[in-house]
């Protein structure tokens, strides 16, 4: 048990994605587990799941701090302090500095509701909506400085189809976010996740899924 990976997640509201990773933490063959839940929100609800599941919590708001580096100070203190080996951004809504990025290069990993390099930032489903894609969908990977950057560890594709709005769009995307968190946990607990250039190399067989094409041919 004590040889799997120690993941802190760090959320700012209501934690869907955070559940997926405990659901898959709680298999008993998964090769992670979640130690800590840190939200900068106190009243988010990824904390009564996280409790649920019996994981310590720790809210550092931000407000309480005069600047940026002397909240993640105390974001860094904690984690160290619970042995971390990997952050997860899940819902983090707050921007975090290249210091902090450096600190845990490559040990820190973010959920984007979009494939990127397509829509960075926020109101991605509403964009998507309005540039007319056809397919969109959601993003791991490592972060970067600059916001919604890093090397990509693994998409999940979604379409959109005519009758979408914003929320229809955001809930069909958010049903693969919860798929694609815990396989890029996974793939990285076991080792076999690199990064070389600044890309990611997954090690071993990947599964290639046939092509999603929308409309399909009928
Ligand atoms: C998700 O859409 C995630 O991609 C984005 O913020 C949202 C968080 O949702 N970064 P939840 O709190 O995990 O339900």
């Amino acid at each position: 048990m004590s040889s799997r990976l120690k993941v802190a997640v760090l959320i700012s509201g209501r934690g869907t994605n955070l559940q997926a990773l405990i659901d898959a933490c709680a298999e008993p063959d998964f090769p992670a587990e979640i130690i800590r839940v840190i939200s900068n929100v106190s009243g988010a609800f990824g904390l009564e799941r996280a409790d649920k599941a019996g994981i310590p919590t720790k809210v550092i708001d931000h407000k309480s701090y005069d600047d940026r580096a002397s909240f993640e100070a105390e974001i860094t203190r904690e984690l160290n302090a619970c042995g971390t080996d990997l952050i997860c951004l899940a819902g983090f809504m707050r921007l975090v500095t290249a210091e902090f990025v450096e600190n845990w290069r490559d040990r820190l990993i973010n959920i984007h509701p979009s494939l990127l390099p397509s829509f960075k930032g926020l109101d991605t489903h509403q964009r998507a909506l309005e540039a007319g894609v056809k397919i969109t969908g959601c993003t791991v990977h490592f972060v970067r400085a600059d916001m919604d950057a890093g090397p990509i560890i693994a998409q999940a594709a979604v379409p959109v189809l005519p009758e979408d709005d914003q929320d229809s769009l955001a809930d069909r995307i958010l049903e693969q976010e919860h798929v694609i968190f815990p396989l890029a946990l996974r793939l990285i607990a076991e080792g076999r996740v690199k990064v070389e250039s600044e890309k990611v190399l997954i090690d071993g067989d990947v599964v290639a899924p046939p092509a999603l094409v929308f409309p399909a041919l009928s």
